[in-house]
């Protein structure tokens, strides 16, 4: 059977729709292209190249030699270093450019270079996303029944079935909540010459909150419930089963909200980042609310 054309009004955008349809497509263009644009100017900003070396770690003098936070600490921004350690996610984990294993043609590139293809292609594979950007910035479709500039839609073929990898993705993901629970842990450990402390600062809770958003968004990932819940037509008839229905049970709630999981915590990624730097980078204290030195 041939195609059947919709009566569609034809030319961009034209629509017998009397909704202000164009208000979420062009509202999630702007807020994900300013978050795009902000983690590619940060991820570039602790990098050895071009104009970015007059800024971050880069600029230090011991770069070239610098293997750890404590060789940078005076003049880098992906850290708050004020007795303990508040590391921004968009660094963790931390990779410096100058270990023995990275090969030195890759010297000039910035520790986040190395770990951000990573959440990326899990949030640019993700389901939730992928529905967002195909209409915000590819008009694929522009909106339900609404006109659109190019050729019919052909489904995620060609290069878009890299877009499968989101699995392989999520499993790497699921990495990262130890790295980011590390984290945590280290911003609440305070030293000095006299010991160690135990406390809390508002950099601290930032990143609590961040590793929450991020759990939420990666256990609520339609990949993760599939793993847990897929396949299973016993609930009840093992430990295991009833383990597993319960994760699955777990995971459909919060995948019930992915979306704002998604955005949330894509904005508290990016908060926690301009915390740490405004704080190195323009002087502000990282107040501590609880302990601490
Ligand atoms: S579907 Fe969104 S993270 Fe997997």
């Amino acid at each position: 059977m041939g195609k059947v054309k919709l009566p569609l009004k034809r030319g961009f955008g034209k629509t017998d729709r009397r909704d202000d349809w164009w208000k979420g497509p062009t509202a999630m263009a702007a807020y994900l292209g300013f978050m795009i644009i902000y983690a590619t100017w940060r991820g570039f900003m602790e990098s050895d190249f071009l104009f970015f070396s007059d800024f971050g770690a880069s600029s230090c003098e011991n770069w070239d030699s610098a293997k750890s936070f404590k060789d940078v600490s005076e003049c880098q921004t992906m850290s708050i270093e004020q007795g303990s350690h508040v590391l921004s996610p968009l660094y963790s984990p931390l990779i410096f450019p100058q270990s023995s294993w990275i090969p030195i043609e890759l010297w000039w590139m910035s520790p986040a270079m190395f770990i951000l293809v990573f959440p990326a292609g899990f949030r640019g594979t993700c389901y939730y996303y992928r529905k967002a950007y195909y209409r915000a910035f590819f008009q694929q479709p522009t909106g339900c029944a609404v006109s659109k500039p190019w050729n019919e839609y052909s489904g995620e073929r060609g290069i878009l079935v890299v877009q499968n990898l989101h699995r392989m993705f999520m499993y790497i993901a699921l990495i990262y909540l130890p790295i980011l629970t590390y984290d945590f842990w280290l911003s609440i450990n305070f030293h000095d010459s006299t010991g160690d402390y135990f406390g809390v600062s508002v950099g601290s809770l930032i990143l609590l909150l961040n590793l929450i958003l991020l759990s939420g968004y990666t256990f609520g990932c339609h990949a993760f419930r599939h793993v847990v819940g897929g396949g299973s037509n016993d609930w009840t008839g093992s430990t295991i089963s009833r383990f597993k229905y319960k994760m699955w049970k777990f995971s459909t709630k919060l995948n019930e909200r992915h979306k704002d999981w998604a955005l949330i915590s894509l904005f508290w990624v990016m908060f926690a980042d301009f915390y740490i730097w405004i704080c190195q980078d323009f002087g502000f204290t990282d107040f501590v609310l609880i302990g601490g030195l």
